[in-house]
Formats: C-alpha cells, structure tokens, sequence
C-alpha cells in the first residue's frame, strides 16, 4: 500500500441519470464504482479524484440512489468516473429494490465506453453471494474487474494482509486487481490509479 498518486488537475461533476435515455453521450473512458451500501463508494471515488466532497457520502446507507458521472482530468487524460448506487440496502423498499438491478445492469451491460469496473467490498467481511454474482456476471460480459477492499484503517495493520489474502482467493482475480484502501486515511489511492492506468492502457 502507498500513499499520494497522480495529481489530479479539474474534478466535477458531470451527470445524475437512470435510465439510458439520460446518460450524458459517450464521451471520455469510463471507469465505474460497485458495490453494497456504506461500502465506501462515493468516500473512495473522492480519493481519486482529490476532493473531498464531490461526490456526497453518508453514514447512512442509500445515499447514492442514480448514477453519477464524475469528470476527472489528469496529466494521463481525461477520465470519468461513475457512482453507481449500492445494494443490499435493508431499509430500502421493495420497489427500489428492484429497480437497482435493471438500472446498473442497464448501464454495465452496454456501455461502450466503459473500460473497467471497480467492485468494492469491506476488508472484515467474506465476499458474499452479490459480490460472486457481481463479479462473475462481469467476467461474462468481459469487463475487466478490479476489486477494492476498503475501510482497511479499521484492522490493524497485522490483521490486514492476511485479509487480503482470504479476498484475494476467494475472488480469483489476479493479485494486482485486488487492491486494500482506506479513503479515511489515503491508503492504496496510487495502487488503484495504477491498476487503473493499467487497464486503461496508460503508462
Ligand atoms: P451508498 O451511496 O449508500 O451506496 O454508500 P457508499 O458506498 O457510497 O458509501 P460512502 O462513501 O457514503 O461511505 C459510507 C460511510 O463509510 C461513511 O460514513 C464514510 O465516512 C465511511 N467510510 C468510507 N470510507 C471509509 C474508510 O476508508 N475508512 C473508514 N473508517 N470509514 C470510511
Ligand atoms: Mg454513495
């Protein structure tokens, strides 16, 4: 795990959609963020981008409720980010609940832009049946996956590469794709703009 990472120069806002019919057109590589409720999404996309509140977190989870486009200009180039909103939500009705798999199956399943999708899970927690689902319904579709587990300030430092480990083959990803971070503290933000980079083809 390292600290710092690439400098990034604008993040804004660029987008809040639904449905297809909203998403801004295809513009720049996007990179999109997955994964349950109070997982860190939204804490862990404003590390990358180096603000703290560009996109909106919450102790409370269902915060993120459409997909968000974040725009993210680099020395590499231009990016895009996209908050998508969280699963597992138990207080959510039930109504909601079914909309939450159409709209971000929607957007994954055909987007052209999209280079790689980045699942987050908690680093205290076994990968559960979502997460398996998730992350095999991506391989099918061949979106490259990357895994970040979050929140790792609350282990102790021991503690957390043996964590890793278990994740790690529990996902059978590679070792580069699964990646600890702590929005909290900075951890691993420079370990996942360079998987990220790797993805997207960038030096
Ligand atoms: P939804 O929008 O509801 O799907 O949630 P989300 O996945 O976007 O989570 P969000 O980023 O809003 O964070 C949820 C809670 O976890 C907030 O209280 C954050 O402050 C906290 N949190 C996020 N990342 C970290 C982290 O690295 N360490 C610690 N200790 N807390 C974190
Ligand atoms: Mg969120």
């Amino acid at each position: 795990m390292s600290r710092g990472g690439p400098r990034v120069l604008r993040a804004e806002p660029l987008a809040a959609a639904a449905r297809p019919d909203q998403y801004p057109r295809p513009g720049a590589p996007e990179i999109a963020f997955l994964g349950r409720s109070n997982v860190g999404k939204s804490s862990l996309l404003n590390s990358l981008a180096r603000r703290r509140q560009l996109a909106q977190t919450s102790a409370t989870p269902g915060k993120t409720r459409l997909l968000h486009w974040y725009r993210v200009e680099r020395s590499a180039g231009e990016l895009w980010l996209v908050d998508l909103p969280g699963y597992g939500w138990a207080k959510v009705s039930r109504r909601e609940r079914r909309t939450w798999a159409p709209m971000v199956e929607a957007y994954l399943g055909a987007r052209p832009t999209l280079r790689a999708a980045v699942l987050l899970h908690d680093l205290r927690r076994d990968l559960g049946e979502d997460e398996t689902l998730l992350l095999a319904w991506l391989a099918e579709r061949r979106i490259p996956a990357l895994l970040a587990l979050t929140k790792v300030d609350k282990l102790k430092p021991m503690r957390r590469a043996e964590r890793v480990r278990r994740l790690r083959a529990q996902a059978g990803l590679a070792p580069e794709a699964v990646i600890a971070t702590s929005a909290e503290q900075g951890l691993g933000i420079a370990d996942l703009w360079r998987a990220l980079d790797a993805r997207l083809g960038r030096p």
